[in-house]
């Protein structure tokens, strides 16, 4: 195991109701805040009636930045910091899923920064005061209620891009699993994947001495596997949607990544997807996945392969490894396209063949011409797992 400092801010309140904490928490920050939140779900389902009562009963005053898009652009981002400026708002609160929650960090992390909010985005190091955050969750996926970035778009430039510090993990989040029942299917399904997704990203790592995070990795892809299933048959399934809650933060809040070596792959050649065709990133996620674990596998890689395929799929480990490993590859395709009904295909979801060589090359323009850390792979190695995906 590698050495590591732990440190995990966030404050969760987990559970059916948990709302009721609100007007209590939100006090020992301030009294005025910014809702942030998306295209209406929560007028929908009530959680926003619910949020603004609390508010008002508990004396805050409220201002709110609606219409944060999936995948959040900077621009909205721009809205909310000046409106936390014009009304000096003292604590940022996302109502939502990823996108609600990221746009909220980066109003957050902006208020207190003359330039241009896009130069945080680049430079997470140019950060010097964040707004305290809060967060209300309304979709198990991106762990965004538990961990310090956001993924913020820029529509000009295509460019998709991670924001980071440390003083962006939220103060607290809300998780009640009963706010994520109206989640369509096609969203749950995404939402598994990109959970599942976080937890690749750091068990394909070549330490090989971190047993416990490996188990415990394999422990959340179980569960996604069995309750991403669940969810999508039964939605008001509380056990499989709470399972789904505790398994999105759990999965990159830090818990599975310390005393690793990680380096991320799939994520930075998703978010050149969603960048350029503004795609659902779980979607992608999924669709890449299985054709990177194929380009990936080699000598020295099939023994982590062993290791999942027998551990999450339940793999006789007698079999030869290359065959395990190209059954738990096929296991892995085979839920995300047929027990959750993403598309198996780039085609599927509009992407053909033109921006695949400049999408490579984005894929890998932060990170010294690599990314992963079990096997990594470099710009023309993408483009061949993109072509694969195709
Ligand atoms: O916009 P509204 O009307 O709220 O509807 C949303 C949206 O259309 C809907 N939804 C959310 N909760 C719902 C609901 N509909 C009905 N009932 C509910 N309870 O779902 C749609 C998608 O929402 P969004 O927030 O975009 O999804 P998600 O949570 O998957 O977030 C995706 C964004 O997060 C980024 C992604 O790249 C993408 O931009 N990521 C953020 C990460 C992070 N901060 O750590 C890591 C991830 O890897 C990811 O990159
Ligand atoms: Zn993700």
């Amino acid at each position: 195991m590698v050495d590591f400092e732990y440190s995990i801010p966030t404050k969760i309140f987990f559970g059916k109701d948990k709302i009721n904490v609100l007007g209590r928490e939100v006090k020992k920050y301030g009294s005025k805040v910014l809702i942030v939140y998306g295209g209406g779900s929560i007028k929908r389902n009530g959680i926003y009636d619910k949020a603004i009562s609390i508010l008002k009963e508990n004396g805050i005053s409220y201002y709110e930045l609606p219409g944060v898009e999936p995948n959040p652009r900077i621009t909205t981002v721009k809205k909310g910091i000046d409106i936390c400026k014009e009304n000096g708002v003292e604590l940022v609160l996302a109502i939502g899923g990823g996108s609600a929650i990221d746009c909220a960090k980066v109003v957050a992390a902006g208020c207190d920064y003359e330039g241009d909010p896009w130069d945080i985005v680049l430079d997470g190091s140019k950060i010097k005061k964040v707004l305290p955050i809060a967060s209300i969750l309304t979709l198990a996926a991106t762990g965004s209620e538990m961990d310090s970035w956001a993924v913020i778009n820029n529509m000009e430039t295509n460019e998709k891009l991670i924001a980071a510090h440390p003083d962006m993990a939220p103060t607290f989040s809300i998780l009640d699993p009963t706010y994520t029942f109206t989640v369509p299917k096609n969203q749950t399904a995404a939402g598994t994947a990109d959970i599942m997704s976080h937890v690749f990203e750091v068990y394909f790592s070549n330490t090989k001495t971190a047993y416990l995070q490996d188990r415990m990795a394999e422990a959340v892809l179980r569960t996604c596997i069995k309750y991403g299933k669940i969810a999508l048959e039964h939605p008001s399934d509380y056990e499989a949607r709470a399972n789904l809650m505790w398994a999105s933060s759990l999965a990159i809040n830090g818990l599975l990544t310390y005393g690793k070596d990680t380096n991320w792959s799939v994520h930075l050649m998703e978010h050149e997807l969603s960048a350029f065709y503004d795609i659902t990133h779980g979607v992608g996620l999924a669709i890449l996945t299985p054709n990177w674990m194929e380009y990936i596998l080699n000598n020295d890689t099939v023994y982590k392969f062993v290791e999942y395929g027998v551990n999450v799929w339940g793999i006789d480990k007698e079999k030869n490894h290359y065959d395990i490993a190209h059954e738990a590859i096929e296991k892995t395709r085979d839920y995300f396209v047929n027990a959750l009904g993403i598309p198996a295909r780039l085609k599927e979801v509009g992407i053909g063949e033109d921006k695949l060589d400049i999408m490579a090359k984005e894929s890998v323009k932060l990170t010294g011409g690599t990314v992963g850390n079990l096997r990594p792979v470099n710009a023309n190695e993408i483009l061949e797992i993109f072509k694969k995906s195709l």
